[in-house]
């Protein structure tokens, strides 16, 4: 699953990765991060996983729902992680503002990472739009504050969506940097994504050049987890495709078909089955018998996370005992290093 070779960096193996508590999770979220966070539970690695709640902030309250909003925002991200399959025992589920370390490791970094790292940021340009000069300078250094939430576990490997590609290869321009600009070689492992898999770019139902995201106006471009069947079948079979006729005869025949592609991904991923065999099962069928099939695996693979999610959700204090578990396990990993960190900065009192 690893993108490229493992780091010299010899210390434990930890998986870290966040999501923010914006908005209902999406389909998206769910097989580009979500599913991978629970299958790497099946290795001897250590696991983190975040809700990361400082960095929802970054755009303008409405965005995020503002102050009487955020908590119980961040215990619906902590229930999915709950509802999909993240054992609390084996993992740590935390939210990022309950551990102070994250900002003050971000700080350090804000003075590691340079301008015209930061300012190549593609998703900052999206999320600020025509007028950044109005967007927070926290919406700015987000991807610095992504790199201290990595860094703080010294975590080794990133599950994320493939969109979160240009943010990693940041933290760990930063990783090496501080190790170089400290002579600390080695201090902070240079974190791997894990970005490969059917998942890891899932497009909108309505348009298969755009991704599947929280902000599009439109609900049918997206599956959310806790859609029921009815409104999964329905999406689906509202799903574009285009009028190039049936499903191809082979992989080669998805080829400038965006919209039959990611429907095919959607099945691979959900499925487990290749991308191949897929195509294979249907080659020459019509969207009228593909369709139904798709939301049958759908329905199948979702209908008992969504349950679960609305069982968790009736109980906010399990969510919330949790939530203070997983805080007091993450600050034990977090606040030696950063003790360490303070040290090789040469900070006062260290
Ligand atoms: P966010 O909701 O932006 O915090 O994203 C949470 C996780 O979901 C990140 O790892 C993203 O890369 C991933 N993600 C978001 N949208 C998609 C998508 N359309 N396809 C695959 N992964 C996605
Ligand atoms: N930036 C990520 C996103 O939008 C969320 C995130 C914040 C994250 N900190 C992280 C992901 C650390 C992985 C590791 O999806």
């Amino acid at each position: 699953m690893t993108d490229t070779t493992a780091p010299a960096y010899s210390g434990p193996k930890r998986i870290f990765s966040g999501i923010q508590p914006t908005g209902n999770l999406h389909l998206g979220n769910y097989l580009g991060a979500l599913k991978k966070f629970v299958d790497l539970q099946a290795t001897e690695w250590e696991t983190i996983y975040c809700v990361v709640d400082q960095h929802a902030i970054t755009q303008a309250p409405d965005v995020w729902g503002g102050p009487e909003l955020l908590a119980s925002y961040t215990r619906q991200i902590a229930a999915a992680y709950l509802a999909a399959g993240i054992d609390p025992k084996r993992s740590i589920i935390f939210a990022q503002s309950a551990v102070r370390e994250h900002t003050e490791l971000a700080w350090v970094f804000n003075c590691v990472a340079r301008m015209g790292w930061v300012e190549r940021m593609t998703q900052f340009k999206d999320k600020a739009g025509k007028d950044a000069e109005r967007a927070s300078v926290g919406l700015f250094t987000y991807p610095v504050l992504m790199a201290a939430d990595i860094l703080l576990y010294k975590a080794t490997h990133v599950p994320v969506g493939d969109d979160q590609k240009q943010h990693l290869e940041l933290s760990r321009d930063i990783a090496e940097r501080f190790n170089r600009d400290f002579n600390v070689p080695d201090f902070f492992p240079v974190p791997e994504p894990l970005i490969k898999g059917p998942g890891a770019r899932i497009m909108s139902l309505k348009d298969g050049t755009k991704k599947m995201s929280k902000s599009d106006p439109s609900d049918l471009s997206r599956i959310n987890l806790v859609d029921d069947s009815d409104t999964i079948a329905k999406k689906i079979k509202k799903a574009t495709t285009d009028p190039l006729g049936p499903m191809p005869e082979d992989v080669k025949g998805l080829e400038g078909r965006p919209e039959v592609e990611n429907l095919v991904g959607i099945y691979s991923a959900v499925s487990g089955e290749s991308v191949e065999a897929v195509v294979a099962k249907y080659a020459g069928q019509g969207f009228g018998v593909f369709k139904p099939a798709l939301a049958e695996v759908m329905v199948a693979h979702l209908a008992p996370i969504t349950a679960r999610y609305r069982e968790i959700m009736d109980d906010p204090a399990e969510v919330d005992r949790v939530l203070r578990d997983g805080a007091d396990r993450a600050r034990a990993i977090a606040a030696p290093i950063m003790d360490e960190v303070r040290r090789t900065v040469g900070f006062w009192g260290a």
